[in-house]
């Protein structure tokens, strides 16, 4: 594994513009479950029941109180690990440029990276789905479900269902940040949601490297990827920082 680390560092200290895709598997080490594999989300529920655009305008009282509830409280205290902060870190080194983050924890910012992009929208805001006001997740009391506006229309978190498109400043974004990269981390994801799960084929189509960073394969190990890291997150990307730091210190002398 030391071998494949500082094979990984010396690609990331020599790369020009990295750009990382990021899925729910860099916040495990933060407590925050997963969605697919071992003690996934969708393990406890069906995703089209409570994930789904039609699910939560048919009923948001039940999205409200089985999945959006329950992620509330994991979100109030979650808080960025080593993995979060390594690509910060990359970021401010000015080697990575862009996360792409599948995830709607808001532990990158938290983390301190500048340029991200919430694929999947984001948990922090709400909005009234009747007069379109917007205020911040943590700011409403959940006493009352679905939580309802001073105009009576029910609040909806500013994240992407199912069966909802992905926001095109959003998509464009992302496009261009894979397609002008030369070096893509792709870091826990199952990739197996689209669009999110093309970005890493358009950045090699481009002639970018892909390396993952995962305990497991993913239908991109082997086809799409270049390398595959089998590892936590946050316990590779300490190592991998290290490693970086170290070739950055000795090219300064
Ligand atoms: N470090 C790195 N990767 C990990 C870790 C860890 N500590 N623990 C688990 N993983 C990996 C798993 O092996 C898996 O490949 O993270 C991935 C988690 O996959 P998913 O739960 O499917 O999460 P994600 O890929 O982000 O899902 C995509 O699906 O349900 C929708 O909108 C939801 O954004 C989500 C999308």
């Amino acid at each position: 594994m030391e071998e494949l680390i500082k094979k990984v560092a010396e690609q990331i200290a020599a790369a020009k513009h990295i750009v990382a895709l990021t899925g729910a598997g860099i916040s495990v080490e933060s407590g925050i479950p997963p969605f697919r594999g071992k003690g996934g989300l969708w393990e406890k529920f069906d995703p089209m029941e409570v994930a789904h655009i039609n699910s939560f305008m048919s009923n948001p009282e039940k999205v409200w109180r089985l999945l959006i509830s329950s992620m509330k409280d994991l979100l109030v205290s979650a808080k960025p690990n080593a993995a979060h902060i390594g690509l910060a870190r990359l970021e401010e080194l000015g080697l990575l440029k862009t996360v792409i983050t599948q995830n709607i924890d808001g532990l990158h910012q938290m983390a301190g990276s500048r340029d991200v992009v919430e694929f999947h929208g984001s948990f922090a805001w709400l909005r009234c789905l009747d007069c379109g006001n917007r205020v911040k997740t943590v700011d409403i009391e959940l006493s009352q479900m679905p939580p309802r506006c001073e105009c009576g229309g029910i609040y909806r978190p500013e994240c992407v269902f199912f069966g909802e498109s992905i926001p095109m400043q959003d998509l464009d974004r992302s496009q261009v940040a894979a397609s002008t990269c030369d070096l893509m981390l792709v870091v826990g994801t199952s990739a197996v949601v689209q669009p999110a799960a093309f970005m890493p084929v358009i950045a090699r189509q481009s002639g970018a490297t892909i390396i993952e960073i995962n305990p497991e394969p993913t239908p991109l190990t082997g086809t799409t990827s270049t390398l595959l890291v089998q590892g936590k997150a946050g316990k590779v990307m300490r190592k991998i920082i290290a490693e970086v730091e170290r070739i950055l210190a000795d090219k300064r002398q």
